[in-house]
């Protein structure tokens, strides 16, 4: 059940980041205008499953220690891939909350850092799936 709950908040947290991205590089009106739509997909969608999402997977994590970090060993290269991804998403959310504040005119590299995020989440996604190792 847990491992429902996280795969469904990861459904809507990945989602909702990415469109934060797109907002914040791609989206109409002016910087703050971008940064105020794109703050309110963060704090609606983005936020609350970014929560549900880690809080299922460290008690997973915590429930079955040897399970993750002995028996098997994917954990060891999906959880880099699912922390890269947790620092991107705190780095969106920043920057929209800047933008939206007037301090920042600029989306900068919120495009890329999109785009990165999506790559570590479906390696993520993965090596979970797949468990190679
Ligand atoms: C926020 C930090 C995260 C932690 C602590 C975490 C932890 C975990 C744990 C412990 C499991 C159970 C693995 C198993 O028993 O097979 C799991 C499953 C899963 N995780 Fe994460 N995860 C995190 C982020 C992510 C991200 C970013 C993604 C990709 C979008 C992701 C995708 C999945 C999927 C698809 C499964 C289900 C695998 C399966 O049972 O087939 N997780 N996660």
């Amino acid at each position: 059940m847990l491992i429902a709950l996280h795969v469904i908040a990861d459904l809507f947290w990945v989602g909702s980041i990415l469109s934060v991205a797109l907002l914040l590089a791609r989206g109409p009106g002016d910087a703050q205008q971008r940064g105020a739509a794109a703050r309110l997909i963060y704090r609606s969608i983005a936020a609350p499953s970014f929560g549900v999402a880690f809080l299922a997977g460290v008690a997973l994590l915590g429930m079955n220690p040897t399970l993750y970090f002995k028996a098997t060993h994917y954990m060891h290269g999906k959880l880099p891939l699912a922390l890269g991804v947790v620092a991107l998403h705190h780095v969106l959310g920043a920057r929209a909350k800047k933008m939206e504040a007037g301090e920042l005119q600029e989306a900068g590299p919120a495009l890329g850092l999109g785009l990165g995020l999506a790559a570590l989440a479906i390696g993520s996604a993965l090596l979970v799936v797949l468990k190679p190792f």
